[in-house]
């Protein structure tokens, strides 16, 4: 499993900082970019971090310094882009289930917006009209990504608008004379077949006939990244290579495209290391409990797709591995493994959750009013503390006492 912090870098953080603890490793990020940019170089490509996945500011300025632009989610990641001083042409808006209002923020501060439903796109060209190209997002029907729960193009999905509804799409877009700029999908997420994203670009080849403003096509995010020992990377320059051949064996008419993706997990999920100390062994004759001071409420994959995480004890990394089940302090029954190998763990001991930059943080909770945990950026060698602990008054801070 490649490792970018080594155990002694992770202890002396945890010493300094305290536990549960969220480490990134700034110089993977840029690692993981310059895959895709390399990967990609046969191909006129651009990349929007996913921001979903990890949106601490400092996380966002460092992405945008190394290049890359920012794909939001919500209006409120679209504010945090620009207050870490990335500029409106770098941010990206996908959309999906939100207010007309929200794309009229989105609009008003100048980012690129994919409009996800037809009800917003003819809202959107009653009031442009054809004044600010947009993008639409689609639904490809398309079933791919680990699991059910993260897979977003098939015919059940919610995401986007239905491709079988593009007769209203056109009409909508003709009557308002909307620029449709990109064409955009996301099928899920863990996705390491190059074959699933020529399938989406060659759905979305077949319509850019019908869009004559059209430059972009947006393929989402989803490359998934190795998170068991024995997975293998995503061979991206493959990908690359794929879609390059599909592209290149179809004219349109002279017509060119910008491919644009929206990587998440695979920016930040490898960066990323939750650092927990053990706070009770059980053994109950059947099993050995090894209970960690943090829970499904600091990561929650584990409990919420059955996410495989790495675990190691690095507090006592020579000793012989056993079997334990490592639980969380939540008065649930938080697991992050089941019967998992690690060398012998004592109470005390540092076990490292590994992969979680993405969606780690970002989905943590203050459940069983437990505080969310600091986050530090290791860059150029150097920690810096990039969010305090909670304290018990955050736990306060929006209640207000009328009894
Ligand atoms: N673009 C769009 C429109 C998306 O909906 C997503 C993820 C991405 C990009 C980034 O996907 P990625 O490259 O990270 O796979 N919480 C789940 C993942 C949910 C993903 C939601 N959308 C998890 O922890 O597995």
């Amino acid at each position: 499993m490649p490792q970018s912090l080594s155990h002694s870098q992770l202890n002396d953080l945890a010493e300094r900082f305290g536990t549960p603890l969220y480490v990134y490793h700034a110089e993977k990020i840029k690692e993981q970019y310059e895959k895709l940019t390399s990967g990609f170089s046969v191909i006129d490509a651009k990349f929007f971090f996913a921001c979903k996945a990890l949106t601490n500011i400092n996380i966002l300025k460092y992405i945008d310094s190394i290049g890359c632009g920012i794909d939001c989610s919500s209006i409120n990641e679209v504010k945090l882009a620009l207050h870490a001083g990335v500029h409106p042409h770098k941010i990206l808006y996908t959309s999906n289930g939100i207010s007309f209002e929200e794309i009229q923020e989105a609009v008003e501060a100048g980012v690129h917006v994919n409009i996800d439903s037809l009800s917003n796109l003819e809202k959107f060209g009653k009031k442009y009209g054809n004044s600010y190209p947009v993008g639409v997002r689609l639904r490809p029907n398309i079933l791919a990504g680990g699991n059910l729960k993260i897979s977003t193009g098939h015919e059940r999905s919610k995401f986007g608008i239905p491709i079988d509804r593009i007769d209203f799409l056109k009409q909508i877009v003709e009557e308002n004379q909307i620029k449709i700029k990109t064409l955009h999908i996301h099928t899920g997420s863990d996705i390491k077949d190059a074959d699933i994203f020529v399938h989406g670009v060659k759905v979305l080849s077949e319509l850019v006939s019908h869009f004559p403003d059209l430059e972009v096509i947006d393929l989402g995010g989803g490359f998934k990244v190795p998170y068991e020992p024995e997975d293998e990377e995503t061979d991206i320059a493959l990908i690359a290579g794929k879609l390059k051949k599909f592209l290149d064996s179809h004219v349109f008419n002279g017509r060119k495209f910008q491919l644009w993706f929206e990587p998440g997990k695979y920016l930040v999920s490898e960066c990323g290391y939750l650092i927990t100390q053990v706070n009770v062994i059980k053994d109950n004759g059947v099993q050995i409990f090894a209970g960690v001071n943090s829970g499904l409420n600091h990561l929650i994959r584990p409990m919420m797709y059955d996410a495989y995480h790495h675990i190691v004890n690095i507090s006592n990394p020579t000793a012989e591995e056993k079997a334990y089940t490592v639980t969380g302090y939540i008065c649930e029954t938080d697991t992050f493994a089941n019967d998992r190998l690690l060398h012998e763990v004592r109470e005390g001991d540092y076990l490292v959750i590994y992969n979680a930059g993405a969606y780690g943080f970002e989905m943590s909770s203050n459940y069983n009013s437990r505080y969310k945990p600091a986050e530090v950026l290791v860059k150029d060698g150097e920690a810096f503390l990039i969010r305090k602990r909670d304290e018990f008054e955050d736990l306060l801070r929006k209640q207000v006492k009328v009894l």
